[in-house]
């Protein structure tokens, strides 16, 4: 199977429309986002009839404005790559109608990307000479998952969230401190203001014997100290609930490289662009003879780079292609 020299990704399976141009396996032409995060925000989350609203009004125009920015047209495109899952099911059959109808139209080779996979994938882009084995931790607004790649397109599931993903958990607890959604980024710099020790807020599941994750019970924590502690320090609880979250995400990630006999750990999602996870999985893991990489930001947080990167590897790789039947599957997993 030849490699189609431009990939067209498209992902629109939460809160970011995101297109991306792709030269090859992982030659970056474009790389659009628009984040409907203001929308959402005076609503406290996502509400998914305005998401799928607004990437319908604004993906025609991303994948416009990501052709002009590559040099390229229509006619250039070799294989159309959209997320169809996991997600909201709206948002998600925007992109992938969308998506299925630039192929039919043109009469090129249309692939379905699992949104999680694709995660993976950002460390492709970000460091392509570097090759699996490794152990991925995943940890976004929707999903909180240790993944070991045996090579891309071989993965084992070693442990996923019981309960609320890890940004989910920060995005909840934003919430009672009065932050706007999504409240991540903020959650990190008032932290780095405050004190970690302030409050010990518990470690679900840190010392249990798997790889599982369990975010709702800390939050409920953070909730009911609140509520007897109404002036708190907003620093110190914030610098204490992420110490926690962090403490957790380490122990596990670092103690599942060592049972699956890696030496090197990727993180990737929306959380992986912490400051405070950075900082301390860099500093555990080079204790430990454990290489950590962390992708820049932008192939982090929600983007459509990844997805065509990991389109790209399956049509070009794998020989694969999807059906025009194939639909979107909200609860996917890798
Ligand atoms: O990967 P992503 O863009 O979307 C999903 O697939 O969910 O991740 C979004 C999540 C949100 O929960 C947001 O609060 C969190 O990533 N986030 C952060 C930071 N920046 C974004 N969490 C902690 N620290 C940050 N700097
Ligand atoms: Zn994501």
């Amino acid at each position: 199977m030849t490699t189609s020299l431009y990939t067209l990704g498209i992902e629109t399976s939460c809160d970011e429309t995101a297109v991306a141009i792709l030269r090859g396996d992982t030659d970056l032409r474009a790389n659009l986002v628009y984040s409907q995060a203001k929308v959402h925000a005076r609503y406290g989350g996502v509400v998914p009839e305005v998401a799928s609203r607004d990437h319908l009004r604004k993906l025609p125009y991303l994948v416009h404005a990501a052709l002009a920015e590559a040099g390229i047209g229509f006619a250039d495109v070799g294989l159309v790559a959209a997320t169809y899952g996991p997600g909201l099911i709206g948002p998600l059959l925007v992109g992938l109608s969308y998506g299925k109808g630039i192929a039919f139209g043109r009469d090129i080779p249309f692939i379905g990307v699992n949104h999680l996979e694709g995660h993976l994938f950002a460390h492709r882009l970000a460091h392509p000479d570097d090759s699996p084995p490794f152990m991925g931790l995943l940890v976004s607004g929707g999903h909180t998952a240790l993944v070991a790649v045996h090579d891309y397109g071989d993965y084992q599931l070693v442990g996923t969230t019981v309960d609320d993903a890890a940004g989910e958990a920060l995005d909840k607890v934003g919430k009672l401190l009065g932050i706007d959604y999504p409240a991540g980024a903020e959650i990190d710099r008032l932290a780095a203001e405050g004190n970690p020790r302030a409050v010990e807020f518990p470690r679900p599941l840190m010392a249990s014997p798997g790889f599982d994750f369990s975010f709702a019970g800390l939050k409920t924590s953070v909730r009911y100290y609140l509520n007897k502690h109404p002036d708190a320090n907003v620093n110190d609880i914030a610098a204490s609930f992420l110490a926690s979250v962090v403490d957790v995400l380490v122990t596990k990630a670092i103690a599942a490289v060592r049972r699956h006999h890696l030496n090197k750990l990727v993180v990737v999602g929306g959380v992986a662009a912490n400051q405070h996870l950075r900082a301390r999985l860099h500093a555990d893991g080079a204790a430990r003879g454990i290489k950590v990489f962390f992708p820049p930001i932008k192939f982090c947080t929600d983007n459509a780079a990844m997805i065509a990167a990991c389109g790209a590897f399956r049509h070009s790789a794998l020989g694969e292609s999807a059906p025009f039947s194939l639909t979107a599957v909200p609860t996917l997993s890798i």
